[in-house]
């Protein structure tokens, strides 16, 4: 765990140097879990929402996006629930004065627990060798039983805690387990008690409860609040899904761990609309659908399916895809089977009808939904831990050097390609490399760099993780090739220019993403 803390640490400061992301006005001490993309992080978000957008939308006849307003009537969070049941439940240590999610607190206690059976694993491993048979392991030795057995306990009792509301209860577990403050180790709690997570502001003109307004806490509601409008404007027949991405914000008690669990952050939702009866069929295949979508980037084995322990007020099935994190396995995206409870309570609050008529069965009816939601900020996260890598690689003196680089898919790599002269103060090599540099940024994201020896360009450009570096020597001048080095295999192969642009878009095209 020291070394994931560390490797953590590493890609925070890794984000900051190389400006990917800057915490938010920085020049005043910062503002916690609010955080600024900078001018690469910028890019690699754009076209983590570009990888989401285009699989979701334009390879999806029956998918349509909108874009909708932060601020919406206040009576839209009445109905969704959020008003009454958008809450955590928070606890403070008397001595420390620090805030907790009392759920948090008995997860993580929950965590050493199987840290535990984990350590008992690799000893096991160790002293069996290929022998060794983890299943069996696992359903035998009575250490681990037990252990797995008092997870489990505490799961179920967690989860029925937070499905009833019983802030008592999460009181004594936390009581019972003997946890204690992780800042102070005090054991010395308030009551635990209900917090809205919702952002409050004020509508100018109007004064009071009537002016209240509510920054969105999911972007969801402006789907639904639309279903009509759009449905009737796209003439989309069931099943159909409107998609979005857009800010979301969540005053959340706890939020550390970088851009994991921010204030403001970017959610890119679809609401999928289908006839009553048929969600769990369309849960499975979306299951199905948003798994492969994140393979495609990344390992398997980095991935997994935790099914909710308790339900959201709106939910009768839930699922989480979970990524490993520097920190652990994660929540990154969210599936949820939404029932018709927002589309009702719409039709209740605003006394207009959000219903569908099916020309099959010549009748009306609300539909049913199953909602694919994922962080934008996670998924960047997601992607940039994956990418980290610091490895030992050949010197230009024969002997060996470590490097920092990003080994980002290239579809999403925020600069494609760098046109690096050889050298600078050879005005011939530098106007020729301009010239190519000048044609390629009309096709893709692309860097000119003249300074410094080339080889510490090549680390600059595998730190921001550019899958291809262009190198523009004297045999260019000579017969109108370069060199094109690639990020990974660090292969150099010499083209000629009129084939860079081809050759690295084709290798940097999104479209090698879409399953
Ligand atoms: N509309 C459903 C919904 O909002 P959620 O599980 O609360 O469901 C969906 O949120 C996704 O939004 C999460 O899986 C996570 O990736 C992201 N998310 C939620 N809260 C976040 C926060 N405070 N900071 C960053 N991302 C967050």
């Amino acid at each position: 765990m020291a070394n994931q803390d560390e490797l953590f640490k590493k890609i925070t400061s890794h984000c900051k140097e190389y400006g990917f992301i800057f915490q938010s006005s920085e020049i005043y001490d910062g503002l916690s879990a609010t955080y600024d993309y900078g001018p690469y992080g910028v890019i690699l978000k754009n076209n983590i929402k570009q990888y989401w957008w285009k699989s979701m939308v334009q390879m999806h006849e029956n998918i349509v996006g909108i874009d909708a307003a932060i601020f919406m009537h206040p009576t839209t969070w009445k109905a969704s629930g959020h008003v009454d049941a958008f809450n955590d439940p928070m606890v403070d240590n008397k001595d420390s004065k620090k805030r907790y999610r009392a759920d948090v607190l008995i997860e993580n206690y929950r965590d050493k627990i199987e840290a535990k059976i984990n350590k008992e694993i690799t000893k096991a491993k160790k002293r069996f060798g290929d022998a060794f048979d983890e299943e069996q392991f696992r359903a035998t030795n009575p250490r681990v039983l037990a252990n797995a057995e008092k997870m489990e306990n505490i799961s179920k009792r967690l989860a029925t805690a937070m499905t009833h509301g019983d802030m008592e209860d999460l009181k004594a577990q936390i009581e019972e387990y003997g946890i204690a403050c992780p800042d102070s180790g005090s054991k010395n709690w308030t009551e635990v008690r209900q917090f809205n997570l919702m952002f409050s502001t004020q509508l100018g003109a109007i004064a009071g409860e009537a002016g209240k307004l509510y920054l969105r806490p999911e972007t969801a509601q402006g789907i639904f609040v639309n279903f009509l409008n759009v449905q009737k404007t796209t003439r989309q027949k069931l099943p159909f899904g409107i998609a979005q991405i857009g800010k979301a914000f969540r005053n959340e008690i706890v939020a550390r761990q970088f851009i994991f669990r921010m204030r403001e952050f970017e959610q890119m939702e679809m609401q999928f609309f289908v006839k009553p009866g048929e969600q769990k069929k369309w849960y499975e295949y979306w299951k199905d659908v948003r798994l492969k979508w994140h393979q495609a980037l990344h390992n398997s084995e980095n991935l997994r399916y935790h099914d909710h322990d308790n339900l959201a007020h709106y939910a009768d099935a839930a699922v989480d895809i979970e990524f490993n994190f520097p920190f652990g396995f994660k929540e990154l995206e969210g599936i949820h089977s939404r029932t018709d409870f927002d589309l009702s309570s719409h039709e209740k609050h605003s006394g207009k009808k959000l219903q569908y008529f099916d020309p099959e069965m010549n009748d009306n009816y609300v539909p049913y939904v199953v909602e694919t939601s994922i962080g934008c900020d996670r998924m960047f996260l997601a992607t940039i831990s994956h990418a980290y890598t610091e490895e030992m690689v050949p010197d230009a003196k024969g002997g060996e050097a470590q490097r920092i680089v990003l080994k980002l898919n290239p579809a999403l790599a925020p600069i494609k390609c760098a046109v690096l002269p050889l050298l600078k103060n050879k005005p011939e090599l530098t106007e020729k490399a301009r010239t190519i540099f000048n044609h390629l940024k009309m096709h893709f994201d692309c860097q000119y760099d003249e300074k410094d020896a080339i080889g510490r360009r090549y680390r600059r450009q595998d730190a921001i993780g550019t899958p291809y570096c262009i190198t523009v020597d004297f045999d260019t001048l000579e017969d109108d090739t370069v060199t094109i080095r690639e990020r990974d295999s660090l292969q150099q192969e010499r083209i000629s220019i009129d084939k860079i642009a081809e050759i690295v878009k084709k290798r940097t095209d999104i479209t090698q993403l879409f399953v």
